[in-house]
């Protein structure tokens, strides 16, 4: 078996099913002995990818979005690393998440922004997070918690620009502003931003890009008149911040691209941005096996060898984030080659058809399978298990599976040990 070796601390090292180590001496592809899959983050790439997208910002900050588990390569290192390349904030969705920035000693500025009736409005006010408020019925919560915690509360105002999801419409932005200065003038909340977000920045030439981009001037000048003084206005996701300098105004607030991964693949890779994708997921060959021509394979025999030939199994499935929708196309490199998810994706387990009736491949069990990687040596990328299973590259990463060990390098993480159960919960 080959490719297993354990790390030792000078490099990074094996705790339960995690370890952390320095980028360039730990291999991304190096699978830890005893696990059946695991999920490199390349921290260094995550810094690098931030730095990149600074400089391309000009003027303005980066926040970098470090939602849904840092886009499922660990919130606090995913936070830390994109900190170490220059980001001056962070974003995250729910309150709870900012939390546990706060927890692990990130003092960064950071605002969440999806809070729901009941929330940690309190903890959040507390330990000094931003919230976006996008309805009066925030607001109230958000005062009241202010109230609780005798700390003034810092806001930014979600205005709904053209997605039509969360945000204050234009007629409703008028009462949202004047309640919130009302609250700001009792010294309970301080309107510190105003944020909007795309519909379709990941088509560049759009109309809805300018038309949104235009609405947010005119609810930005609104806030002028009526005499809030905002620190921070910020509108360009990943995509607007690569490609539409008119949108980026005090701070981009990229997410997919922190992580080196393309929004707009159908326009350009990661390379043409300065960025590389920091996550490596890994398998491991469990079991390898000649079957006849005509053997039905997996679930419902969806694939049917067309030869005699090799078979070997990957104990990762849809349970662990492999898109189901990948059955009979998901791409998997094992010794260099490229093979096929042959038949369904199964909720542990995928198998590959090495099309080799006497293995001349020389799979064997305990081989590494890289099912995506940064795409060198011809691995398969996130983004092409996005096309192999009809979705986008974000719903790869997001969704790998808490069951699946992830393994930090690079920026000379600490080698800190790290329960087996806390290491496979948030981070
Ligand atoms: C409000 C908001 N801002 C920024 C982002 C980051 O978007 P992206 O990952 O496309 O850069 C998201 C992600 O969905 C978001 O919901």
């Amino acid at each position: 078996m080959k490719g297993q070796g354990r790390a030792g601390t000078g490099s990074g090292a094996v705790s339960g099913s995690t370890m952390t180590g320095t980028a360039g001496t730990v291999p991304r592809t190096m699978l830890p002995a005893g696990l059946p899959a695991c999920a490199v983050v390349d921290l260094d790439a995550i810094r690098d990818n931030v730095a990149a997208l600074r400089e391309r910002a000009g003027n303005a900050g980066v926040m970098a979005v470090v939602k849904a588990d840092g886009y499922g390569h660990g919130l606090v290192p995913s936070a830390r690393a994109a900190l170490a390349g220059g980001a001056s904030w962070l974003g995250v969705a729910q309150p709870a998440e900012a939390l546990v920035l706060r927890a692990a000693g990130i003092s960064a500025p950071l605002i969440a922004w999806l809070t729901v009736p009941g929330d940690v409005y309190p903890e959040a006010v507390a330990e000094g997070v931003d919230l976006g408020v996008s309805a009066i019925w925030a607001l109230e919560e958000i005062a009241a918690a202010a109230r609780d915690t005798g700390r003034t509360a810092r806001v930014h105002l979600k205005i709904d620009t053209g997605l039509h999801r969360n945000g204050a419409t234009a007629a409703d932005l008028p009462d949202l502003l004047d309640a919130a200065l009302k609250l700001q003038a009792e010294g309970l909340v301080e309107v510190v931003g105003a944020f909007s977000h795309f519909a379709w920045a990941d088509e560049p030439a759009h109309p809805t890009v300018r038309a949104q981009t235009a609405r947010f001037v005119e609810a930005l000048d609104l806030c002028a008149r009526r005499g809030a003084r905002l620190e921070v206005r910020h509108l360009a996701n990943s995509a607007a911040a690569l490609t539409d300098p008119e949108t980026r105004f005090d701070l981009v607030r990229p997410g997919l691209a922190v992580y080196g991964l393309s929004p707009v693949p159908q326009l350009a890779g990661p390379e043409r941005f300065g960025l590389r994708p920091a996550m490596t997921l890994l398998g491991r060959i469990v079991m390898v096996k000649s079957v006849p021509s005509g053997a039905g394979v997996s679930y419902g025999h969806a694939y049917t060898t067309p030869a005699d030939t090799t078979l070997a199994v990957v104990p990762l499935g849809y349970a662990d984030g492999v898109p189901r929708h990948a059955g009979n196309t998901g791409p998997i490199q094992v010794r260099g080659r490229r093979y096929r998810i042959c038949g369904r994706v199964c909720m542990d387990q995928v198998v590959i058809d090495l099309g080799d009736p006497g293995n001349g491949t020389g799979v064997e069990p305990g081989d590494t399978a890289v099912l995506f990687g940064d795409g060198r040596d011809g691995a398969p990328t996130a983004q092409d298990w996005a096309e192999a299973a009809g979705t986008i590259s974000y719903e790869i990463v997001s969704r790998i599976g808490t069951r699946v060990a992830r393994r930090w390098i690079g920026l000379d993480m600490p080698a800190a040990p790290v329960p087996r159960s806390r290491a496979r919960g948030i981070r």
